[in-house]
């Protein structure tokens, strides 16, 4: 691990202000957490389609792509889930400064990487959204089969099975895919961001 104190960060001069002028839009992260099959990845998906369409530049971090590339040295014990989410926070900081809208799709079933995403990209550029569904649904709907992997025991740490998710204390928005349909949801979020991304 560096030593902080041998490292000499620089000013550059071509700074987030600086990007902003050229790309005119306001950064912000839109940070969806929930288990597995609640439906992030396809709102997250729906949600990049109509900022595209009206005009916003953005990039979505989704779990199984990351999982392929950046990370795929980590499992899911409760220390590699920690892990992914500071790596997509610090990932997401750096694209937020680039001038980026970033949307996130991480189960980040723990409550303090979701504060320390919250910090690192300070609390105003950060937007949470608690993808709500109930793990018998998610189970129910087991779209890539893992929920039946889980209970057979054929997949360890499962969130919601034998691994803990943390519903969050206070999201700035909840949508809910039992109940709401895709682009319900969509429009919601879009909506709640509207002004800060202006
Ligand atoms: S997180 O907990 O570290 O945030 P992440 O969102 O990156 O999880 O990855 C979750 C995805 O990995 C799930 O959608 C599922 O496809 C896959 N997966 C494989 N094993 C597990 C597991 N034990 N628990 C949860 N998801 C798993």
């Amino acid at each position: 691990m560096n030593t902080s104190e041998n490292l000499f960060p620089h000013d550059h001069y071509v700074n987030a202000e600086r990007r902003k002028e050229i790309i005119d839009q306001k950064p912000v992260l839109i940070w969806l957490s929930g288990l597995s099959g609640s439906g992030k990845s396809t709102i997250a998906n729906e949600l990049e389609k109509k900022l595209y369409e009206n005009g916003y530049l953005s990039y979505l971090l989704d779990g199984d792509n990351i999982r392929i590339g950046l990370n795929k040295d980590l499992g899911f014990t409760d220390d590699d889930r920690k892990e992914n989410i500071r790596r997509i926070s610090e990932v997401s900081r750096l694209m937020l400064d680039a001038g980026l809208i970033v949307i996130t799709a991480f189960i980040s079933p723990f409550e303090e990487e979701r504060e320390l995403a919250k910090s690192l990209v300070k609390e105003e550029n950060y937007f949470l959204v608690h993808v709500h569904c109930s793990v018998e649904k998610c189970e129910e709907r087991d779209v890539k089969g893992l929920y039946k992997k889980a209970r057979a025991g054929e997949i360890k740490n499962f969130t919601g099975i034998d691994s803990p998710y943390e519903i969050p204390n206070e999201p700035n928005l909840i949508v809910d895919t039992e109940n709401e349909t895709v682009k319900e949801s969509v429009d919601k979020i879009f909506l709640a961001i509207a002004d800060k991304i202006k």
